[in-house]
């Protein structure tokens, strides 16, 4: 029986009395974050819980659609407010009646570390487990990393707060962090289990010994993680703390854990990272097509099976679209079948997929010679050669043969979408959906409006791109659109830079210190120098004279060396290592001297701060033109299209921060 009691005074956690067990609800929509008022309501209720004769035990749970999905990020930023977490964990923790909590939904970061403070923990089938504060450049701040090894054991613990390892309720139930599963009322059965408690002296995680384990398996699994983490500080920092809790007093254990969550919640990569989270979130809001349904898509259509289109159709088919791809003829999709079976290999041997699985996808690929294979086709993503004259004979061909609302999109690199579309019957079905290479891995999708796409077909092909495990971005219709405009700027400024006196491989150390994994020479040479050679062949006739031009990669070409493929190209590769080489340096000199240019040093920060600058100076031109609909989109550009890391934030947020150290 339900009975009221004084309320808290937090507005977002309310409790009532359910016979002798006080039942505290955390309402604090959407995600029920564990901001200020959350922990104040929190702390309130365990402490006149304590007090209040009429209780004789708690139970915490959340209303909507999850259990509390973390502190709340927004108050990363700002000087911490009491209650601290950590405290309001240690006042269940350590309350004398029975804490449970009835979990459902997901129990992340911050949620997590309440359920581990409970004296035992119920929850729903389909309730996720994770601590994914590595994500946000931090550790957990709030005892998960001392209390998470005390229940499911040190390596489990250690895979999941500094590799990322999700828990289902069923695993968690099997490894010790959920008591019971409640397949029918959530709520009553942690009032049920509460009460079962009563009279029994609670059971506190911190006062638990962490479970024997083998330690060369830990530390291997810490060094794993740190190696996974490359430059991120945050993995290697959490599993390491995690791995502390087998070695330290409990509270010298959470003492370090607060002062390494203190220091890293203060550091550049958390900031940058929780940059990119909200950026994310924003990118989701795109006004043109707010209200607007997307029209449903099963079948899904790929004209051409070359690199692109080998991609698109693998992730297409993992995505669970109804996939075919047509080639010109027989060989050509022979080709493209040994591409996307060599995708698939390469998931198989690196254990991602089993070969079952990869040959039930195979055999789920239909591949054919003729455009009428593609009749029924809900939407046709074209990935064939980039040529004007190409792309609009086969849009032509196309309109003829699939539905007039079939959406027909382009997946061109350089080309104008309008253009494209010129005489294209139904042009409010065209639009383009620009993916990254390797299709199947890479996370962007640029969707550009063009002149004649209506909001439906863009709904329909953002929503496509969201299922296809993309992030979309809308562009509009400009030279390179977002992503290779700016790349075209940063490129042609690091060989201004050549032409000044920096050499390749210090304008690509500079920017592998600074976070690229790559520095962009290197790159050049990865990926073959020899198309954009071509590229700049055929447009020379139309380059104005006035324009600067630096002509090492032509002079590199003329010499036959077009990359790692040819053996050199910005580099030489003897027995296959990146070396620098002396005769690219003279090819630089030689392009200064005849430019009457006196060489001069670059530091590194000199060529990061002017490469950032100049790609904000393109980034802001294209906000200006309403190219994209804001900056943080720009830099998830960067993060999910060309390999820059999350915890640098992209050139948009770097160029803000060009000032600091
Ligand atoms: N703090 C503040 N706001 C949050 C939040 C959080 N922890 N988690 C989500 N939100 C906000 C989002 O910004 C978004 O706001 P908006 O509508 O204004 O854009 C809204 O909640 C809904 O979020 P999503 O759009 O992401 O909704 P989904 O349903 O797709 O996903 C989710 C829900 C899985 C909970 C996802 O939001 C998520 O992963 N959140 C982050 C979880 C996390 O990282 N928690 C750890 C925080 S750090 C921590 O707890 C430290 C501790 O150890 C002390």
């Amino acid at each position: 029986m339900s009975s009221s009691l004084p309320p808290l005074a937090s507005p977002l956690v309310r409790w009532t009395l359910v016979d002798d067990v006080a039942l505290v609800t955390i309402d604090n929509p959407p995600v029920n974050a564990a901001g200020r008022d959350v922990r104040a309501g929190l702390a309130e209720a365990i402490a006149r819980a304590g007090e209040n004769p009429r209780i004789a035990a708690v139970v915490i749970a959340a209303a909507g659609r999850t259990f509390v999905a973390g502190a709340d990020i927004r108050e990363f930023g700002e000087p911490p407010v009491e209650p601290f977490l950590p405290d309001v964990c240690a006042a269940i923790e350590t309350s004398r009646k029975p804490v449970v909590v009835a979990v459902h939904g997901t129990a992340l970061g911050g949620g997590c570390e309440l359920a581990l403070a409970a004296h035992a923990r119920v929850a729903a089938p389909g309730t996720r487990f994770a601590q994914p504060e590595i994500d946000l450049g931090i550790v957990p701040g709030a005892g998960g990393t001392q209390r998470l090894p005390r229940l499911v054991g040190m390596i489990a613990a250690i895979e999941m707060i500094g590799g990322g390892r999700r828990l289902a309720t069923e695993e968690a139930a099997r490894l010790g962090l959920v008591d019971e599963i409640a397949t029918d009322d959530l709520v009553a059965a942690a009032v049920a289990h509460a009460r079962r408690l009563v009279g029994h002296s609670p059971r506190r995680t911190r006062d638990l010994t962490v479970p024997p384990f083998d330690r060369v398996a830990a530390e291997a699994a810490v060094v794993a993680v740190e190696n996974k983490a490359r430059r991120q500080i945050s993995p290697g920092e959490a599993a390491r703390v995690t791995l502390a809790a087998a070695d330290l007093p409990f509270d010298e254990g959470v003492a370090r854990e607060r002062a390494t969550f203190l220091r890293l919640v203060a550091s550049d990569q958390a900031a940058a990272l929780r940059h990119v989270f909200f950026a994310e979130r924003e990118a989701a809001r795109i006004e043109r097509i707010a209200g607007v349904a997307p029209r449903p898509v099963a079948r899904f259509g790929v004209v051409g099976a070359g690199t692109m289109g080998a991609g698109i159709a693998v992730a297409a088919v993992d995505a669970g679209f109804e996939v075919t791809v047509v080639e010109m003829n027989d060989e050509a999709v022979a080709k493209g079948r040994d591409r996307i079976a060599a995708i698939r290999d390469r998931a198989v041997a690196s254990g991602r997929l089993s070969a079952a699985a990869a040959s039930q996808k195979l055999a789920a690929t239909r591949l054919a010679t003729d455009l009428s294979a593609l009749a029924g086709a809900d939407l046709v993503v074209e990935a064939v050669f980039d040529d004007l004259a190409v792309k609009r004979d086969l849009f032509a061909r196309l309109a003829a043969v699939v539905r007039p609302d079939c959406v027909l999109a382009t997946n061109t690199s350089y080309l104008d979408p309008n253009a494209i579309g010129e005489g294209l019957a139904h042009p409010e079905r065209l639009v383009g959906l620009h993916f990254f290479s390797p299709a199947e891995v890479m996370r962007l999708a640029e969707v550009v409006d063009t002149a004649t796409t209506s909001a439906e077909t863009l709904a329909t092909v953002v929503a496509v791109a969201r299922k296809l495990g993309k992030l979309p971005i809308v562009t509009g219709v400009c030279e390179g659109f977002a992503g290779n405009r700016i790349w075209a700027v940063f490129r042609r400024e690091c060989e201004f830079m050549l032409e000044e006196g920096a050499l390749p491989q210090e304008i690509d150390a500079a920017l592998e210190a600074f976070g690229l994994p790559m520095g962009p020479f290197a790159v050049f040479d990865l990926s073959g120098l020899d198309i954009a050679w071509s590229l700049r062949k055929r447009k020379a006739a139309t380059r104005s004279p006035d324009e600067r031009y630096v002509a090492v990669a032509d002079r590199l070409c003329e010499m036959g060396r077009f990359g790692r493929k040819t053996g050199a190209g910005w580099y030489a590769y003897p027995e296959g290592r990146r070396t620098a080489d002396p005769l690219v340096a003279r090819l630089c000199e030689e392009e200064s001297a005849s430019k009457g240019i006196a060489r001069r040093a670059f530091t590194a920060q000199e060529i990061v701060d002017r490469l950032i600058a100049v790609m904000a100076v393109e980034g802001e031109r294209i906000l200006a033109e309403g190219i994209v609909a804001r900056a943080s989109d720009i830099d998830l550009v960067f993060v999910t299209g060309y390999g820059w890391p999350r915890w640098l934030g992209g050139p948009m947020y770097r160029a803000g921060r060009l000032d600091r150290p």
